[in-house]
């Protein structure tokens, strides 16, 4: 049986890497083969390219050409690891997709929603994920987790409060709109809880994994 695509969005620091981390673990244990992965990047290519557009000025890259570089990468990303690994029934779990393509350089880019559908559907037709976990957070609080954890600030976290206030709506408005497909969660809680949200979202959505789902920590 084809493997299930899971995807994780949301503003920064709304603690996605860990938290699929532990969906890749709570899967394991029902016995469920995973592949964690994230974009941009995933593949050797996709991950060079992830170099270039992350690093630098905020300026150094049009909205479209990010928006083209994100797709470049994105096609590797499928053709070499997530069609096959699903082929395989592996469950893929990818931390961001091409939802942060709508978000951020759809939206907060201002590129507008036809143009990033017009890449989209040149590029990767209809593939989309089975269920995206949307993590929702207040931005302020967002950022200050990003500042506490010491990493390097990439050219996003770069960007300012207004931006990300922009980046939050603009999920919003991506999860009404493919509501069949998305589940929002409430990321200011504590991890434990989150975790808790996310199971709850997977067997809403595959029922015949009730009951054996358990702690991925
Ligand atoms: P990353 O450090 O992985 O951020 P996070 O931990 O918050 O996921 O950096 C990925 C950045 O790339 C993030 O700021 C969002 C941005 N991005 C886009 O702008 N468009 C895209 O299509 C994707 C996949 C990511």
């Amino acid at each position: 049986m084809r493997g299930q695509f899971i995807t994780f969005e949301g503003g920064e620091g709304a603690g996605k890497t860990t938290q699929a981390e532990r969906l890749a673990k709570a899967l394991n244990n029902a016995g469920i083969e995973t592949l964690l992965t994230r974009e941009p990047g995933g593949t050797f290519g996709a991950e060079a390219i992830r170099d270039l557009v992350l690093s630098g000025t905020s300026e150094r890259w049009s909205g479209l050409t990010e928006l083209l570089l994100m797709y470049a990468a994105r096609l590797d990303h499928v053709e070499k690891l997530i069609e096959p690994a699903l082929d395989r029934g592996v469950w893929v779990i990818s931390d961001r997709f091409t939802d942060s393509s709508m978000a951020y350089q759809g939206y907060a880019r201002g590129l507008g929603k036809d143009r990033v559908e017009a890449v989209h559907k040149a590029v990767l037709d209809d593939f989309e994920p089975d269920i995206t976990i949307l993590f929702d957070m207040d931005p302020v609080m967002a950022m200050k987790r990003v500042e506490t954890r010491g990493e390097e600030i990439s050219r996003f976290d770069a960007e300012s409060i207004e931006f990300h206030k922009v980046l939050r709506d603009a999920f919003h408005h991506i999860a009404e709109k493919n509501s069949d497909r998305f589940r929002t969660i409430n990321a200011d809680a504590s991890r434990d809880a989150v975790h808790t949200q996310i199971l709850f979202a997977i067997t809403q959505k595959y029922p015949d994994l009730a009951g054996q789902l358990t702690d991925g920590a």
